[in-house]
């Protein structure tokens, strides 16, 4: 372009395709957007300070093992449109459309330093013409007042040429069903002349859009609606613990019935990245102790429930314990928020023997991140005195025929009780996860 000429307005150019768009992250949220919106017909450079990462995207290969069929990397590559590469990409950073998809947790907790300096090069590269910057990472409110302010170096509220979005994610990303084009999409801007930009950008990924009065609106829906389900989980494991003396899965089950209650399951832990870090970006920013109470009393009391689990296990333990499953969701390689890794620390600190097993991960793995002894699946399951069934990957799935089969079979303590039926008749000794059998 002659430096002389105006840039075009950023509407017209996203309505053409012909305006590029930067993607910050090339973890799932910010690959599978890319893709997405490359097929949807815009160039796209996804930045990630992961050099291997970068060279996997730019081979044609999906950085994210077990993901492979649920990011359509190769159609979006098909067109040309995808590229990855580092931050020290000029070109991108200078780009007038940015998705920062970067992770806003580490080790179970909120982190500000990926989206700070993602926000700092941004704010920098700015020459002052019209920028949007939606922001599909998970934040906290406090984060879109103060944080994002102050890495730009602008007031998003009132500078005419910044379109800051809120467009949080809500994917399951184990369930190729509810992705971004499927699921309704919350976006909220900063002024609301942005609006129609955003959505020029988001009605051509998603099929429904919500718009929220603004971005601090949508940018709460997405703990706000986590919350909901951890207070919802955390309720349920206290119940397990409140009636040692009842079947309280069953109590569930048979709630459950009703038409407006959910059945739930306790179990060892809530895992992930998303529900449990849910109460810690909804509180921040909040005067904890009088707004609300709820969930600062659920925090505290979820954060002793693994040492609570692991007392309980060894009241009814014999023997070296094997654990099967480190990643919370099956089939997947996920160990963040892992309960399986929380309960062998414990238990491990208390001294107990413990194995673990995890088809996701090496043994080498397993020993460093948890401390546990790798657990030969299956040939270590006789020499078990107890076997917690954590994570119910598809590996897994004939357990129950295995210990049948044993000589000597394990106890098992059934994490959500998956296998009670298929060990019922048999000579195995069953404990499911918040039945008197595990209060002993
Ligand atoms: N994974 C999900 O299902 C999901 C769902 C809803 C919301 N989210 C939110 O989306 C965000 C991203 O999640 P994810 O699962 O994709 O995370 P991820 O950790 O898999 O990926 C984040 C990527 O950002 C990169 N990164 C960090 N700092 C960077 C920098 N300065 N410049 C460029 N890249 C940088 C990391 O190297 C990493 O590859 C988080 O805020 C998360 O809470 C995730």
């Amino acid at each position: 372009m002659n430096p002389s000429t105006p840039p075009r307005p950023l509407l017209a150019a996203l309505q053409d395709r012909t305006e590029s768009v930067t993607v910050w992250g090339a973890g799932f949220i910010g690959l599978s957007a890319a893709c997405a919106l490359a097929e949807a017909g815009f160039s796209c450079a996804v930045l990630d300070i992961d050099e291997h990462r970068v060279r996997e995207i730019n081979a044609g290969v999906v950085p994210l093992p077990g993901f492979e069929d649920v990011i359509p990397l190769a159609d979006a590559r098909s067109g040309g449109r995808l590229r990855a590469a580092t931050p020290d990409d000029t070109a991108a950073v200078a780009a007038r459309v940015h998705l920062v998809c970067v992770n806003t947790d580490r080790d179970g907790r909120p982190v500000t330093g990926p989206l700070t300096t993602v926000l700092t090069a941004i704010g920098r590269a700015r020459t002052g013409g019209e920028t949007l910057i939606a922001l599909e990472s998970t934040v906290s409110l406090r984060w879109l007042d103060e944080l994002v302010p102050a890495a730009l170096d602008a007031d998003p509220t009132t500078e005419a040429s910044l379109h800051l979005v809120a467009a949080p994610r809500r994917d399951w990303m184990l369930s190729p069903d509810m992705n971004l084009r499927s699921l309704p999409r919350v976006l909220g801007t900063a002024r609301p002349e942005s609006l129609p930009v955003a959505r020029e950008l988001y009605d051509a990924i998603s099929d429904v859009v919500h718009p929220a009065p603004d971005w601090r609106h949508a940018g709460l829906t997405k703990p706000v609606e986590n919350l909901y389900r951890y207070l919802d989980l955390v309720l349920t494991n206290q119940l397990a613990e409140a009636y040692p003396g009842l079947d309280v899965p069953e109590v569930l089950r048979l709630a459950g019935t009703k038409w407006n209650v959910p059945t739930f399951h306790p179990s060892i832990g809530i895992g992930g990245y998303c529900i449990p870090l849910s109460p810690r970006f909804a509180v921040d920013g909040v005067d904890e102790d009088t707004v609300l109470p709820l969930v600062t009393s659920a925090m505290s009391w979820d954060g002793d429930h693994p040492a609570r689990v692991a007392e309980s296990i060894l009241r009814i333990a014999d023997g070296p314990i094997g654990i099967l499953g480190l990643s919370y969701a099956p089939n997947a390689r996920i160990v963040e928020g892992s309960p399986a890794r929380r309960i062998a620390e414990h238990l491990l600190a208390r001294g107990a023997d413990v194995l673990l097993h995890d088809p996701y991960f090496t043994p080498e793995e397993i020993t460093a991140l948890t401390g546990a002894r790798p657990l030969r699946w299956p040939d270590d399951l006789g020499s078990l005195g107890t076997l917690i069934a954590a994570t119910p990957h598809a590996l897994y799935g004939d357990l129950p025929s295995r210990l049948a089969g044993l000589q000597n079979p394990p106890t098992v303590v059934d994490n959500l009780g998956g296998y009670g039926a298929a060990l019922r008749d048999t000579a195995v000794r069953y404990a499911e996860w918040g039945t008197p059998a595990t209060r002993p």
